[in-house]
């Protein structure tokens, strides 16, 4: 029988700071005591994305507060810690850094164990945590910095099936609203223009559904929207409120039918090997939009598959997500020293090619 655990996590890879505190008790079952998230959107917002420097830098001004806000809401202190999690890539190095090094001070000021952890790994185990989902399952991992297609076979046995050759969606979602007039983050603004305009408005690309296999791009897309925004300015003189939201529209109705098309292509190959359990689980910050969400859903029902999306909180980046990773990863890997570095690239699957490309939100896992 298992030991009841009291674990903290650290994440910090992008532009939120989040500590969480979890417990396992002894019949193994997890709950969440805490998760706190400070976003930094406020401090980007001039620059029309995330700065490195400045993030790195509220990252380390934010962590220690996240830190005792996780504990006090946890209504435990450090000494009752167990463990220490912390995101130690693939991310923004600066702000993976300062995580780190917070961690280990931690740890070594309170002796508990310390977990590095991979990014990815917290998304793509959140299902585990959310709905109790057991391996294998089929893993959509949508965000602003990543896109792909994984199975998860265990705690760290993860099989990369396709993903982004360029761009993440989120971070296409973003660049439109900002060709569009729209704030920041461009996901549910972009979203929300979409409801009153009419998506065939703008005919635009559906990239690489002409070729075989599940891999994505978003970045001529992202090029067809600029285009069809100018060609509208310059024979209206600007960008009229209905042709916005027509061309918002038209963009998210591409990015659907994208991501449903290699969403068949992935259940496919997956339920080759796999056809007793057939499972799609979504996760990242893109898979809070309600179409996306819903078309997901329908190519599952197709497929007679379950499909698990975890509530919104926890499928964007927390650090309840990390502080669960390293619950599931203990029985398969020892704990880290104080050696522990910050990796800036860490591949989920590493057996598979580097995807090629880099987002805003840095180099592509
Ligand atoms: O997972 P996340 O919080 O951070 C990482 O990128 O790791 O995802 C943030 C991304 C942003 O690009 C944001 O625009 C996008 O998720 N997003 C959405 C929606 N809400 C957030 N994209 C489309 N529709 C939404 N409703
Ligand atoms: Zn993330």
């Amino acid at each position: 029988m298992a030991h009841s655990l009291t674990v903290l996590g650290l994440e910090s890879s992008c532009d939120d700071t989040a500590a969480a505190v979890l417990r396992r008790d002894d019949t193994g079952e997890t709950t969440i005591l805490s998760s706190v998230v400070h976003g930094q959107s406020s401090l980007h917002a001039d620059f029309g994305g995330v700065v490195p420097e400045i993030a790195a830098r509220a990252h380390a001004e934010m962590l220690d507060i996240c830190v005792e806000e996780a504990l006090t809401q946890a209504n435990t202190s450090l000494h009752d810690v167990d463990a220490i999690a912390v995101t130690s890539g693939p991310g923004l190095i600066g702000g993976v850094v300062s995580g780190v090094m917070c961690a280990k001070g931690l740890s070594a000021a309170t002796g508990a164990p310390l977990y590095g952890i991979n990014h990815l790994a917290g998304h793509a185990l959140t299902p585990r945590m959310t709905d109790d989902v057991s391996y294998p399952y089929l893993m959509l991992l949508v965000s602003g910095g990543h896109c792909q297609f994984l199975i998860a076979h265990g705690p760290d046995a993860f099989q990369r099936l396709g993903g982004t050759i360029d761009d993440a969606p989120g971070e296409a979602f973003d660049k439109v609203a900002r060709l569009v007039g729209l704030p920041q983050p461009g996901g549910p603004s972009v979203e929300h223009a979409a409801l009153s305009g009419d998506p065939l408005n703008f005919p635009l690309p559906r990239p690489l559904l002409d070729r075989p296999g599940c891999d994505l791009s978003f970045s001529g897309l992202k090029t067809a929207v600029l285009r069809t925004r100018d060609r509208i300015i310059e024979e209206n003189g600007g960008l009229p409120e209905q042709a916005r939201a027509d061309l918002c529209a038209g963009f998210q109705a591409a990015v659907v039918d994208v991501l449903s098309e290699k969403t068949r292509r992935a259940l496919d190959i997956y339920l080759q090997n796999n056809p007793s359990k057939p499972t799609l689980c979504v996760a990242g910050g893109v898979a809070a939009n309600k179409a996306i969400r819903s078309a997901l859903e329908t190519v599952s029902k197709a497929f007679r598959a379950q499909f698990v999306a975890p509530p919104i909180a926890l499928c964007t980046d927390n650090a309840a997500m990390i502080a669960f990773a390293a619950i599931e990863q203990m029985g398969v890997h020892p704990a880290d020293d104080l050696t522990l570095s910050a990796r800036p690239r860490w591949p989920l699957d590493q057996t598979s090619p580097a995807m090629l490309g880099s987002g805003k939100k840095g180099a592509k896992a």
